[in-house]
């Protein structure tokens, strides 16, 4: 039997190249390498932690279907399901939840954050109460879910007894923790789950072009490439990113952080390696770089921007595509939480 293999993108605004690099390409190319039983699901439940109306909700959810298929993914060869119609998920999140210290969940930086937008974000009346208050006093205001999100994330990978879950290296604490879960659990009533490690590309944490010390994030657009950017602006944002003080086409990331940012993004896109890359450049001026990594960035999406645009419009085959998606991996996980419900006495 091939090891499966799970993850999901939570629907909540435009995948940039950042998703792109360090998640959604990976999962094409994992899927095409017919190692791996594959699921991909859309992450809905987690995406209810940020404002949202029901009905950009719903038009969000099916949008990520269409950018998964626009990618490459293929209903044929990986199951593509949605969270939420999967009850077995928010069962075990449950479940875990009572297995689960408060503490280790403070300690989860990607809570510290959020909590920290959340609280700048609403108004400045709220920041100011914010910074006067002490450490985690802005905690007091974000929803629970932001608190628990990492038990659901370990819900949606144990029910399933994934060996492997490709994401960036921002998700490394999260997967961590499930792994820590599953120990605990076993410990506790027997062997159930499966410990799983996390899948990294070449570009695990692809950075700003605006500032290389920073993540590349959908919370900073103008920095940010994102896969619906027209040919335009993507040019525009690449001849504006930020490169190193010196002239030279060199991968250094310590000394060029910027330009060996840029560097990685050719490389990912191009399957040419790093070392023919200074060679192809060397003696070339920045410009000339920028220039020809923004036609590849566009080269390289446009038959992705061209089937979203077909598929966007079809919403009945995406519903369909999810919803067939979901009762295989019903099938799956409702075994699996049957079993739980049975060592934990409850059934
Ligand atoms: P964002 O961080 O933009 O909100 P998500 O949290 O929805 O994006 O992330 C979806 C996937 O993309 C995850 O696997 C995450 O690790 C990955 N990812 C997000 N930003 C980056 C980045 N800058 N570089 C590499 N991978 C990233
Ligand atoms: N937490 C992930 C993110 O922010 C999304 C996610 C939710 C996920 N559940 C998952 C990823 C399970 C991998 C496996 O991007």
């Amino acid at each position: 039997m091939k090891p499966l293999l799970i993850s999901g993108i939570q629907p909540s605004g435009k995948l940039h190249l950042g998703n792109y690099l360090g998640a959604l390409k990976n999962f094409v190319d994992l899927q095409n390498s017919n190692k791996y039983a594959c699921y991909f699901f859309i992450a809905d439940l987690h995406s209810l932690t940020e404002p949202f109306t029901p009905k950009e909700k719903q038009r969000q959810i099916l949008e990520l279907t269409s950018d998964y298929l626009a990618a490459g993914l293929n209903p044929k060869k990986s199951v593509i399901f949605q969270q939420s119609q999967i009850s077995a998920h928010s069962e075990l999140a449950w479940i875990l939840n009572t297995l689960t210290p408060m503490g280790e969940l403070r300690r989860m930086t990607q809570f510290k954050d959020k909590t920290e937008r959340h609280t700048k974000e609403p108004s400045d009346k709220l920041f100011h109460e914010f910074m006067r208050q002490k450490s985690d006093a802005g905690a007091e205001k974000v929803n629970v879910g932001l608190f628990t999100y990492p038990t659901l994330m370990a819900a949606d990978i144990l029910l399933y007894d994934a060996k492997f879950v490709p994401v960036g290296n921002d998700q490394d604490q999260h997967l961590e923790f499930t792994r820590t879960l599953a120990r605990k659990f076993n410990q506790n009533f027997g062997k159930t789950f499966v410990e799983p490690k996390s899948l990294h590309t070449e570009t695990p944490r692809l950075m700003s072009v605006g500032n290389p010390s920073k993540k590349m994030s959908k919370s900073e657009p103008a920095t940010c490439l994102f896969l619906d950017d027209s040919p335009e602006t993507i040019k525009s944002k690449i001849m504006k990113a930020v490169t190193d003080s010196d002239k030279e086409i060199k991968y250094h990331p310590e000394s060029k952080p910027a330009i060996s940012n840029l560097l990685k993004i050719y490389a990912s896109l191009s399957e040419d390696g790093i070392p023919k890359l200074e060679k192809q450049f060397h003696g070339k001026t920045y410009a000339e770089f920028k220039s020809s990594l923004a036609k590849l960035i566009v080269n390289h999406l446009a038959p992705y921007r061209q089937t979203k645009q077909n598929l966007k419009t079809n919403t009945s085959h995406l519903k369909t595509i999810l919803n067939s998606g979901s009762n295989l991996a019903r099938k799956i996980s409702s075994k699996k939480i049957s079993e739980v419900k049975k060592r934990i006495g409850l059934s």
